[in-house]
Parts: structure tokens; sequence; C-alpha cells
């Protein structure tokens, strides 16, 4: 799991956790958010999720109050609760979001990491993913994730826009990841404010 402990205040430190919806090695959704990674502004982190395809089948009889959740799953929501937002970026897989990122989603629908957070969406496929961007907007909405209008992007061309390490080779798609990360950051440290005054 990534580790939290660097950060020192939660004026100036912001995490967003990152959650790429594919499990391939050389994955372009992968590369983007290492791109994130690159191109966070001061003052806000960017944590990618590595170990999605370890998270179990959902099966609601082992997701009951009180119960133990098995090992990658806890790790799962303790890294979505130590994060002020989170950046979702994502491949449609025939017409629909991939199983291995709506399986994830589906063990937080009752324990609620989501609840209320601030949410970028990057769909990442040659098609412009717009059924993934549905139903996945569909899917935030019954966790109650505060998907922001202005931080959702489809990118068609990411195999030509980043490279493996994470380097952004478009200038203009530099720029609205940049404005993701920007938007996200203002959103959770609004939300920080608020939570102090309530
Ligand atoms: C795809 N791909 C795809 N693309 C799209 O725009 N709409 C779609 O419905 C699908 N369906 C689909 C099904 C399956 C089984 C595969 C393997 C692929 C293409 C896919 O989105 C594309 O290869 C992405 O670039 C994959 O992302 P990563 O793995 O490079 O991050």
């Amino acid at each position: 799991m990534p580790n939290f402990g660097q950060r020192f205040n939660k004026v100036f430190a912001v995490i967003i956790a990152a959650i790429s919806g594919s499990l391939r090695a050389g994955s372009s959704n992968n590369a983007l958010l290492r791109a994130a990674a690159k191109l966070a502004p001061e003052g806000v982190r960017v944590l990618l999720e590595e170990d999605l395809g370890k998270i179990p089948h959902f099966n609601p009889d082992l997701d009951f109050e009180g119960a133990q959740p098995p090992a990658p799953v806890a790790t799962f929501r303790a890294f979505l609760s130590g994060a002020d937002a989170v950046l979702i970026c994502t491949p449609e897989y025939a017409h629909g979001v991939p199983g291995s990122l709506k399986n994830a989603f589906d063990w937080i629908v009752s324990s609620g990491e989501l609840r209320g957070k601030a949410v970028g969406l990057i769909l990442a496929s040659p098609g412009g993913g717009e059924w993934a961007r549905s139903s996945l907007t569909a899917t935030l909405e019954v966790m109650e994730a505060r998907l922001l209008p202005d931080t959702s992007i489809s990118v068609r061309h990411a195999r030509k826009a980043v490279d493996d390490e994470g380097n952004v080779l478009d200038d203009v798609l530099a720029e609205k990841i940049r404005s993701i990360l920007v938007r996200l950051a203002e959103a959770a440290r609004s939300d920080s404010e608020q939570s102090e005054v309530s």
C-alpha cells in the first residue's frame, strides 16, 4: 500500500488516489496515471493503486457489518480512506467498465470510502469510452462520490500521447491532466476547510 506517512500538513499536502481500470503491464491508462503523478502541482501527491488485480470477486456473503474483509480489500479501502480525492483512469471494455474496476467498487458500496469524495475521470480508449463513462458515472453516483464536471476527459490517442515512463508528449493533454489535479486539490481543500468549521 502507498505510504501516507509523508503527509505533514493537510493544508499543503493533498493526496489523490489514482486507480487504473487496466491490469495490463504495458497499459496506456497506467502510463497516464504515472504522468499525472509527474504533473502534480506543488502540494499534491498522486499515489497509484497497483494491486487492483489482487482483489477477490465481490461476494455479499463476505461483506456484512463487522466482517473481516479479505486482505486486498482492506488494503484498497485503507488506500481510499487515506486519500483526499480520487482520480480514475480506465479503458472501456465491450462498451462497459472493466470487470476488475467494477468489482473493486462493489466492495466499497457498503463501506463508503468514496462517499462525498471528489473524483476525476479519464477515459483512455480508442473509441472515447462514452459507454464506460456513463456506466461508471452511475456507479459513482450510487456510492455518493462527487464527480466534478470539469475533471472528466476522454483520451483517444493515449498510446501516442504518453510514453511508458509517464512523460506526456502532447502539451494540450498535459495541461488538461494538470488542470484536473488542480481542481481535485481545490475541492479536497475546500472539503477539509468545511469539515474543520463544522
Ligand atoms: C477493448 N477496447 C475497447 N475500446 C473501446 O473504445 N471500446 C470498447 O468497447 C472496447 N472493448 C474492448 C474489449 C476488450 C476485451 C479489449 C481487450 C479491448 C480497446 C481498449 O480500450 C484499448 O486497447 C485500451 O487502450 C486499453 O487500455 P490499456 O490496457 O492500454 O490501459
